[in-house]
Formats: C-alpha cells, sequence, structure tokens
C-alpha cells in the first residue's frame, strides 16, 4: 500500500512538471504570456489601457499600425526608431520569437483591437544580428 501512494504521488508530480513546462501553449495562455510581455516592458510609456500619452507616447488602442501588416510592426519592434514623438527603444535583444510573437498577439487583440495573432517564425524571419 505505501509503495502504491509513493507510486501515485511520484505519477501526480510528474504530470504536474508535464503541465508546467509544456512548450505547446494554446491561444489564450499566449495571449496572457503577451500581457505579461507588455505590462513588464511597454506599459510605463504606452500605458496599461493602450491609450499612451498625449504628444509623447502614440496610443496602441485603435491604431491601425498595430493592427495592420505585421511586418512593419515586428520591424519596429525590433530595431525600434527615432521619430517625431521620442525614441522607441528596439526589443530584439530583450524578447525572444515566442515572446515577440505573444506580446504582438496580444496588442493586437487587446482594448477592442481585432487582428490575426503574429506567430514566432514571423518575427524569426525579420531578425538580422
Ligand atoms: C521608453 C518609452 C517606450 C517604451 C518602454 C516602449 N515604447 Fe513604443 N514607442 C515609444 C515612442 C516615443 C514611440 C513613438 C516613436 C516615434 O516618434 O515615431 C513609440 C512607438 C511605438 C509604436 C508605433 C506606433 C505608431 O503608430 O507608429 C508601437 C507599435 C509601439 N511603440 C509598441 C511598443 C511595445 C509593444 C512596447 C513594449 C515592448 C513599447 N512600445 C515600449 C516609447 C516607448
Amino acid at each position: 500500500m505505501k509503495i502504491m501512494c509513493a507510486l501515485l504521488s511520484i505519477f501526480i508530480i510528474m504530470a504536474f512538471c508535464n503541465l508546467c513546462f509544456s512548450p505547446h501553449l494554446n491561444g489564450a495562455q499566449v495571449i496572457n504570456q503577451g500581457q505579461e510581455a507588455y505590462e513588464a516592458n511597454c506599459a510605463d510609456c504606452h500605458r496599461s489601457n493602450g491609450e499612451g500619452l498625449a504628444v509623447k507616447f502614440p496610443a496602441l488602442k485603435g491604431n491601425p499600425f498595430v493592427t495592420g501588416a505585421p511586418q512593419p510592426l515586428i520591424e519596429l519592434m525590433l530595431r525600434g526608431r527615432k521619430g517625431k514623438m521620442g525614441l522607441m527603444p528596439a526589443w530584439q535583444e530583450h524578447l525572444s520569437d515566442a515572446q515577440m510573437a505573444a506580446l504582438l498577439s496580444y496588442i493586437r487583440n487587446a482594448w477592442g483591437n481585432q487582428a490575426a495573432p503574429v506567430q514566432p517564425q514571423d518575427v524569426g524571419k525579420l531578425r538580422r544580428y
């Protein structure tokens, strides 16, 4: 009986670990991961509600550049831009393809935005070192 309990516990622990480390995330998990990355890296400037700050930081909510073709958006994210409003930092050294894809899928579908998600390989193709 003791052995059965021990085996059962090991089995439960293994199943749990497997869940934690599963590399295949579903859509909702990707969006959650994207939201976390957004809060950690972007919300200081563009704010949690995606509305930015007048004159200083552009709004991402309702912004056609965010919900439009993914390529210019990914390129801006990787390489940054110094524009009229100020400096948008480059993120290619800070975020992996998967993190970037999750983050962009989040901002393309947060705050009423609606657009197709971005895949990690879309980011990988545009990365240059
Ligand atoms: C230090 C402040 C700052 C941080 C942090 C920051 N941004 Fe920006 N971002 C800016 C500024 C300033 C601009 C406008 C640059 C310009 O004048 O062209 C900008 C521009 C953008 C644009 C282009 C908007 C448009 O209409 O052209 C997007 C998209 C964007 N940021 C997304 C993000 C995301 C996603 C993150 C987090 C990974 C992030 N930004 C982090 C300051 C910041």
